[in-house]
């Protein structure tokens, strides 16, 4: 395995980076120093969500990981297991290959040495030239690779604890939901103006909603309803979103909101019609392609005019297993309602991968540094979902350097027109740190604690149980 030198940690966090009650001081979003301590402390210490397995279909299937100055080679091998590679030549350090493809071999084309899809080298031009040294030296580096829920994941350290451990408790929670049966209906890339962490705070809480996206409060308006600002009094409706807190990662949940500030009868029973959720969820699959399928759209119309009895959700989880068994679905979700409520929201799997879970699909995340810069990253998202296996279809990662340059959909232009200029508030003279809100904003300072383990060595134990 790659022999990393272990680090010696300080103990304590240097008092400009570290957090307060809940308070996150806006160095660790700016600071070119701090972003130097996560490519030497915290990335090569962590698993890292690399690829999808569907991406190495074949053996001598390759995808490549980068991670600031790392690049990973995933490969399929020939008896259909996977390796992992660091990427560069055992002679003088060549990068050998980069992006995704298929080969029968590497060949470093500086003096042509070979290696062979797992890594061992197979062909050193006049052997006999070079000094004695151990055989292991000839080849390339191995990292250690696992899957997960269909994802491919790395890690460069020396000993890493099991995959499934670190991601306790996402494969129990999220077991039901057969997520490596899921495969991509779209897969996008792009640069935004942030710092990486900036961009995955806008992931990772629900409580931005009524701010950034006012529209969802009235999907039943029009098509795009209008985004206009909410007023003080549509405030009262937005989504409650509280957080809970893991050891290694964080989710935000969907709740009733626990108080009755503003009853507003009249839309209270509006919005609990089957017509209005049948209205949102052909929002997110036309605006943000994704959250629900086509195959939900339809079940969620299905409803309308039906007499339910009780609340319309289940129904409509019910609707959509109904509608994709009869289709033809194959390897679908059968799970209870409880099932679905103790594993959906929206995950952080610490550090770069978020997603929103739903039963039919997935829409995913992933946040990068972007080089040295610590106000650019890069952004990768994308949809997963149950297809009948001959409608899945051909996807390839699209990459928009620019963002402008495409279109997101009304919801996610929305998230990606406020980053920047959050990321430069962050850098005015009057603003210091994140005020965080305990409820429901609990991801965006217990991603900072879990990395103070790794940054620092300083544990901040377990977080606090969830309360609702
Ligand atoms: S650097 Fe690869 S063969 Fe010389
Ligand atoms: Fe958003």
């Amino acid at each position: 395995m790659a022999a990393t030198a272990t680090i010696s940690l300080p103990g304590e966090v240097p008092e400009q980076w570290a957090l307060g009650d809940w308070t996150v001081p806006k160095g660790r979003y700016l600071d070119p120093d701090f972003l130097a301590l996560e490519y030497e402390r915290l990335f090569p210490c962590v698993w890292q969500m690399a690829c999808r397995e569907e991406e190495l279909p074949e053996p001598g299937s390759f995808y490549e990981y980068t991670i600031g100055r790392q690049s990973i080679l995933v490969v399929r091998q020939v008896d259909g297991s996977l390796a992992a590679l660091h990427n560069a030549c055992s002679h003088r350090g060549m990068r050998i290959i980069g992006g995704a493809g298929r080969v029968d071999e590497f060949r470093c084309r500086f003096h042509g040495w070979r290696y062979g899809l797992d890594g061992a080298n197979t062909f050193m031009f006049m052997e006999e030239e070079f000094a004695e040294r151990p055989v292991e030296c000839r080849n390339l580096r191995a990292v250690h690779v696992d899957t997960w829920g269909g994802w491919v994941f790395v890690h460069m350290g020396d000993e890493p604890e099991p995959l499934l451990d670190w991601l306790d408790p996402l494969p129990t929670l999220l077991a039901p939901f057969n997520l490596e049966g899921m495969r991509y209906a779209w897969r996008k890339s792009t640069v935004v103006p942030s710092n990486w962490k900036t961009l995955l705070d806008a992931f990772v809480e629900g409580w931005h909603n009524v701010g950034t996206h006012p529209q969802m409060l009235r999907v039943d308006e029009g098509d795009p309803p209008s985004a206009r600002p909410a007023t003080v009094e549509e405030f009262a409706h937005g989504a409650w979103t509280p957080s809970v807190m893991y050891r290694n990662h964080s989710r935000f949940i969907y709740q009733p909101r626990p108080f009755t500030g503003v009853v507003d009868p009249g839309r209270a029973e509006r919005v609990s019609r089957p017509e209005y959720f049948a209205t949102m969820m052909a929002y997110q699959n036309k605006h943000i392609g994704s959250l629900a399928t086509e195959r939900d759209v339809r079940a969620a119309r299905s409803l309308v005019g039906r007499d339910i009895d009780g609340p319309v959700f289940p129904a409509y989880l019910q609707a959509c297993k109904e509608f994709a068994q009869k289709e033809g679905v194959e390897g679908y979700p059968d799970m209870t309602v409880e099932e679905f409520n103790a594993g959906n929201g929206d995950w952080h799997v610490t550090p770069t991968m978020v997603f929103l879970v739903e039963q039919s699909c997935l829409l995913g995340y992933r946040m990068r540094p972007n080089g040295d810069d610590p106000d650019s990253c890069i952004w990768d998202v994308y949809s997963l979902e149950h297809f009948r296996s001959d409608e899945v279809p051909d996807t390839k990662w699209e990459h928009y350097p620019v963002w402008r340059d495409h279109d997101w959909g009304q919801l996610i232009t929305q998230d990606l027109k406020n980053l920047g200029d959050i990321q430069r508030g962050m850098h005015s003279q009057g603003f210091q740190e994140l005020w965080i809100n305990m409820k429901q904003e609990g991801a965006v300072i217990n991603h900072h604690r879990i990395a103070d383990r790794f940054l620092f060595g300083v544990d901040h134990g377990e977080p606090p149980p969830f309360e609702m």
